[in-house]
């Protein structure tokens, strides 16, 4: 049986993620760690224990792990794209000290460490169709370069010291539930928002901009059977791409539009978004997933956008 500590909980993958994994090895079983001034409330709160755990203090999630006998870590602190380009030291001080913090916890108490890693760690060199697994990584974003790190390091950490580190790399992630904010991609998140208040949606990402995308519960999926593969099929560790759709604002749009005919977009580029979202892939291969851990997204994005409206009808309306 495991016991998790996620860190991170009350975020925008932490938040659900907490949920279906309680779901799945019982509430007693997952510690929802979070930092002062973003507690949990409600059923995260009330579905199992809570923890302070601030990836800044590392003494302070061994005592955690102690406590209740981690021995799998979802390590979800982090800074999205946008927002780190504002704070770089922030960003690298949560993405980067933190993890080694962590690890060196994990290494030390025997945990298996889950740290997402993302699209944002390709850069304008990499091949932007197909994008292998592995292949060039040079992002120009702080965002980026923390997570080719986090890649990295997870790396070292399994390989010098036999830590079971794995990851995926996270597309932007869609879901009614959690905000993203701060992040490059979160217009398709914020596109639902406004054809469900009867509202014309203003696009900060140009027309004919591709990137991989996912609805939230295929994420979840994702994070928990990564952790669950049989360790003696994997190649790789860290870093899977893990892919299910691909679009630009046009396409969800029309997407919306079949369920929402009156809907209207028009665009407003935001340099930095789009200089950001440019540098990214337009799809990535995942074929290794696929054939390493038997990687299968369930969402479309005609099945995300039926859902998705669905449940914010029923959240907003
Ligand atoms: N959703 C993230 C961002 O846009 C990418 O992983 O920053």
């Amino acid at each position: 049986m495991k016991n998790i500590l996620v860190i991170g909980s009350t975020g925008q993958i932490g938040s659900e993620l907490t949920r279906v994994l309680r779901e799945s090895y019982g509430g007693s079983h997952v510690v929802a760690g979070y930092i002062v001034g973003a507690e949990p409330k409600a059923d995260l709160l009330e579905g199992g224990p809570a923890a302070i755990a601030d990836v800044m203090d590392g003494q302070h999630i061994a005592d955690v792990v102690k406590e209740y006998q981690i021995d799998t870590i979802y390590n979800l602190a982090a800074l999205l794209s946008v927002v780190a380009e504002s704070r770089p030291r922030l960003a690298w001080k949560i993405g980067i000290d933190g993890l080694w913090k962590v690890l060196e916890v994990a290494r030390e108490h025997h945990c298996a460490v889950f740290t997402p890693s993302s699209i944002g760690s390709f850069g304008a060199d990499t091949p932007h169709d197909m994008t292998p697994q592995d292949t060039i990584q040079r992002p120009r974003t702080i965002y980026g370069i923390s997570k080719v790190t986090t890649e990295l390091l997870s790396d070292y950490y399994h390989l010098k010291y036999g830590v079971d580190t794995r990851s995926v790399r996270f597309p932007g992630l869609i879901s009614w539930k959690t905000l993203p904010g701060g992040g490059t991609t979160d217009y398709a998140v914020d596109i639902y928002y406004s054809a469900v208040k009867g509202e014309k949606f203003v696009c900060p990402i140009a027309k004919g901009t591709l990137m991989d995308m996912m609805y939230m519960p295929d994420a979840l999926k994702a994070a928990v059977s990564i952790m669950e593969a049989d360790a003696s099929r994997l190649v790789h560790h860290n870093g899977f791409n893990v892919a299910s759709m691909s679009f630009d604002p046009d396409t969800i749009f029309q997407a919306i539009r079949k369920y929402k005919p009156e809907f209207e977009m028009e665009y407003d580029v935001d340099p930095l978004r789009q200089s950001i979202a440019d540098s990214w892939p337009n799809k990535m291969d995942d074929s290794c997933a696929r054939n390493e851990w038997d990687w299968k997204p369930d969402y479309d994005l005609d099945a995300m956008t039926v859902d998705m409206l669905k449940h914010l009808e029923q959240k907003l309306l």
